[in-house]
């Protein structure tokens, strides 16, 4: 099968690419994925017979699979993610940078027969429907089958990728391998045998658009796809050409009256992004439909009429197993059902099915994610907590019908929020543009609480602290720049805050399906029709502006989730002052003139403001 499927594309400069990638890391084979489904299946048998797959019960799970990785590559590495600019400068003060010309005299030895005894494959994938101007094709390198299968449910792969690239168009390269040459007695190594964080590097290369990954197999380190191309390449692009590329959410929200509106969503990691793009509308919403574009990643570009149409890059969802269950997120579940989907990290259960902590009812026994034997009793969680499920999204019965059409959909509010137990209230809305950049900018999110009791803080602006491809002032920079347009129809800036905490310790706001309450008051907003008061943070809904129907919340309660202490807004002001301090003169000052607003606010609040009052 040496080169098997060479001859399906003629673009010169893609087959030089792939022939230099080849000379380096010295595979057996070279392989181009034509993304059908008999490849798909064959790959996933030969990870069977090799024993990287485990096939699910398939009156159970049809047509899926269950994947252990390494115990040492079970998630993103962040200290080992490079941002490779030429101007140090380039990156800001949140990467870990290098010197271009270095890194690669560096990586290139690290490559040199990195794939000896196997399959170099070649993955055309298209981020976005295929053509759509929103859209970026690229290739992936990988030499695991593991990758292949992933990237075939998350993008759009295979040889309509390569026809669309014709001789000459653009791609983004992206090289990946696991960094394990095959041992003799081995049939496959999906995951790096060595614990040696110091060998793993996720490298980009913004200015030339490149990708080069090596020594992990694992999610965002590996689907290149998804965070290194999607967020921190696209962001550059983003940058140049006048878009934006984000960590969010796209959501569709119908009225009874079938007025559609959508919105985006940027949450932390493992902060809900899943959660609320497949969100079920409670009792008391009756003749509400919430629709799923996107559950982790948007590509907004400025549309012909001026509205900023957003695209979900992705082809399927990548979601956190642990937590996921009928009550937290049936339409998750759902999207499993017809099966399909590949698990990495959760438990096998003796009946061929797959489990994780907060699933339900656990097994009796089953085998746990690193393939020991496993019970409920045994003091472990069974899945790791990072489990993941890969599944395809035209499976989610709540996917947006719109949800491929090239041109996007129309956004009209974008929403930021973390994990934050006390101080911030549960929804406001900006003053102007450049309050809710601020907003996004100084937002974030609970780590674990701190010993002493303290609530401890990682700011995470936009969501991108682990995503951004260039200096994050400049992108905040960018933001600011785009609000400055005046051909655009600019969507309104929401903060929310799902997790604010009662003295015991509680969450106050129920959340999950509840969370519709403040997405029909941010609908009423957007188009003009509920009521808000002025707060010291921003525009705020009355109790009396929020509808309560299906729902028994006290106003007692209400004050609890969004009452605002002056001594918060005090300290948040003095802490956003140190924290800017750390970007220099990159820092835009149109938001530290919104953080002295702030300032002033909190200065003339009273001790304890109340929107419940009003
Ligand atoms: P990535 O895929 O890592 O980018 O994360 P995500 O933002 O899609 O995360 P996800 O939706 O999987 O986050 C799930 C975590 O947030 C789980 O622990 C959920 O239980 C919790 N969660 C989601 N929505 C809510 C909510 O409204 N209230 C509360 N209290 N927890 C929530
Ligand atoms: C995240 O960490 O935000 C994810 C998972 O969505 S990964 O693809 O591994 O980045
Ligand atoms: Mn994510």
């Amino acid at each position: 099968m040496t080169g098997s499927g060479r001859d399906r594309t003629k673009h010169a400069k893609l087959l030089a690419w792939v022939d230099e990638w080849a000379a380096i890391c010295k595979p057996d084979n070279v392989y181009w994925c034509d993304g059908s489904q008999a490849e798909y299946d064959r790959l996933c048998e030969e990870m069977v017979q090799s024993g990287t797959f485990t096939r699910l019960n398939p009156e159970k799970r049809p047509n899926s699979f269950l994947a252990r990785s390494h115990p040492s590559d079970v998630a993103r590495v962040e200290e080992r993610t490079f941002i490779c600019s030429k101007n140090k400068e380039d990156a800001g003060p949140t990467n870990n940078w290098m010197d271009p010309d270095e890194m690669r005299a560096k990586l290139k030895p690290q490559y040199d027969g990195c794939m000896r005894g196997r399959t170099m494959y070649v993955i055309p994938f298209s981020m976005g429907p295929i053509g759509s101007p929103i859209a970026y094709p690229a290739i992936e390198l990988t030499d695991s089958a593991y990758v292949v299968t992933n990237m075939r449910i998350m993008t759009r792969m295979g040889q309509a990728v390569l026809d669309y690239l014709g001789e000459d168009k653009f791609f983004v390269p992206c090289v990946h391998s696991v960094g394990a040459p095959l041992q003799p007695g081995q049939k496959d190594v999906p995951w790096p045998c060595e614990g040696d964080i110091s060998r793993k590097y996720i490298v980009h290369f913004p200015e030339t658009r490149e990708i080069w990954s090596y020594g992990s197999g694992y999610g965002g380190n590996a689907l290149l796809g998804k965070k290194c191309l999607a967020l921190r390449i696209a962001s550059a692009m983003a940058r140049d050409e006048g878009w934006l590329a984000e960590h969010m959410l796209i959501l569709g929200l119908e009225s009874p009256e079938g007025e559609k509106t959508y919105v985006a969503a940027a949450f932390p990691s493992a902060c809900g992004k899943t959660n609320l793009a497949m969100i079920m509308p409670p009792g008391g919403f009756e003749g509400w439909r919430a629709f799923t574009v996107g559950d982790d990643i948007a590509w907004i570009k400025p549309g012909p009429d001026g509205s900023l149409r957003a695209i979900n890059p992705e082809y399927g969802f990548f979601g956190v197993a642990p937590g996921t269950s009928y009550d937290s997120n049936p339409m998750a579940m759902d999207t499993l059902k017809p099966g399909n989907s590949i698990f990495t990290n959760c438990v096998l259960t003796d009946d061929g099915d797959v489990w994780w902590e907060g699933m339900g009812p656990a097994p009796k026994h089953g085998i746990d994610w690193k393939g020991q034997s496993w019970t409920p009793e045994s003091g472990q969680p069974g899945a790791h907590p990072n489990a993941r499920f890969t599944a395809p999204a035209s499976q989610c019965p709540t996917i947006d019908p719109a949800w491929e059409d090239p041109a996007g959909v129309p956004i009209s509010a974008f929403l930021f929020g973390g994990r934050l137990s006390k101080t911030f209230p549960l929804v406001y809305e900006s003053f102007n543009w450049n309050h809710g950049v601020f907003m996004a900018a100084t937002m974030g999110s609970e780590a674990t609480a701190a010993a002493i009791g303290q609530a401890a803080i990682r700011r995470d602006p936009f969501a991108m602290l682990p995503f951004i491809g260039y200096h994050m002032a400049d992108y905040w920079a960018h933001w600011v720049k785009m609000g400055q347009r005046k051909e655009l129809k600019l969507p309104k800036i929401f903060r929310v805050n799902w997790f604010r905490k009662d003295e015991n310790g509680k969450f106050i706001w129920p959340g999950y399906g509840q969370n519709m309450r403040v997405l029909k008051w941010i609908v009423d907003r957007v188009r003009g029709r509920s009521g808000a008061v002025e707060s010291p943070f921003g525009l705020m809904p009355r109790y009396e502006d929020i509808t309560w129907a299906g729902i028994d919340f006290s106003k007692a309660k209400y004050h609890g989730i969004t009452d605002v202490a002056r001594a918060g807004l005090q300290a948040e002001a003095a802490e956003i002052k140190q924290y800017f301090g750390t970007f220099g003169s990159h820092l835009p000052p149109e938001l530290e003139k919104q953080r002295q607003e702030l300032e002033e606010r909190a200065g003339k609040a009273p001790e304890v403001w109340s929107a419940a009052a009003g």
